[in-house]
């Protein structure tokens, strides 16, 4: 069963530090220096999207990250051949599945996990098989948490887009897709399953986020990055650390 009242853990989301890096085509910002430096801020584990055009990440860095960050890595997804066979191979810490479109600028939605039951169960099987946590990046949905549930998935990760997208100033108790957010984390926990959020973070909406107690890793990137240009990569960690930690003290007052 998961422990309510661990401290909430960082993942940070390098794979925009490899979209500058490949606006270049040159070999910096170095992708294991940003995940040293991550690690050494705050972070407790590294997110990475291998995804199927290799727009940012790609297969050399994976094989990185995992070599110089061993149990660190969190290995972003689709559910296809290809990608199953390379986490076989680099045995990530874990896997995060999630639904991939080409034409995409970033993960637009949850997996639809409903409809891909079969599919994933094959998928998620032999991951689990060589021990790698697996989760699977859902919408805050109970059709979706139950198929979770069914298929033994490690962890779910909500998908927080609609949230932060929406997010202007209001409280939790007032927000409704706050409050979708929090209801699910709250069924996944009583059904003994590990949660984490994600996709479109700031500070105010990770302060928020972090006051549910059941949530127990924020995956974040692009905003850390993007504060990155202008107080560095380390500070941004730290200043983001900060944010879940006040929202967690928050969550255990109320
Ligand atoms: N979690 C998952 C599963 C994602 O796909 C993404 C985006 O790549 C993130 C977290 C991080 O989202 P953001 O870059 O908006 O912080």
């Amino acid at each position: 069963m998961n422990n309510i009242d661990k401290k909430i853990k960082l993942g940070v989301n390098i794979d925009h530090i490899a979209t500058l890096r490949n606006a270049r085509g040159e070999d910096f910002p170095d992708i294991i220096n940003a995940a040293k430096v991550a690690l050494s801020s705050g972070a407790d584990s590294i997110t990475a999207h291998l995804r199927e055009d290799r727009r940012h990440i790609k297969d050399l860095d994976i094989e990185k990250i995992a070599s110089n960050f061993p149990g660190k890595l969190n290995l972003e997804m689709a559910a296809t051949r290809e990608m199953l066979d390379i986490a076989l191979k680099i045995k990530p810490f874990s896997c995060c599945i999630v639904p991939e479109k080409r034409e995409e600028l970033t993960t637009e939605g949850g997996l639809d996990v409903v409809s891909k039951h079969n599919q994933l169960k094959d998928f998620i099987d032999p991951l689990k098989d060589l021990g790698i946590r697996t989760s699977l990046f859902i919408d805050a949905d109970e059709s979706q948490l139950r198929h979770c549930v069914d298929l033994n998935a490690d962890c779910i990760e909500i998908h927080c887009g609609s949230y932060c997208r929406s997010f202007d100033g209001n409280l939790p108790s007032a927000d409704d897709e706050f409050l979708k957010i929090k209801n699910i984390s709250e069924l996944a926990y009583k059904e003994g399953i590990e949660v984490h959020a994600g996709h479109g973070l700031n500070y105010n909406t990770t302060r928020y986020l972090s006051s549910i107690k059941e949530i127990e890793e924020l995956n974040i990137g692009f905003f850390i990055i993007s504060e990155a240009i202008f107080k560095g990569l380390g500070n941004a960690i730290i200043d983001i650390r900060e944010c879940m930690d006040e929202g967690r003290d928050l969550g255990e007052k109320n």
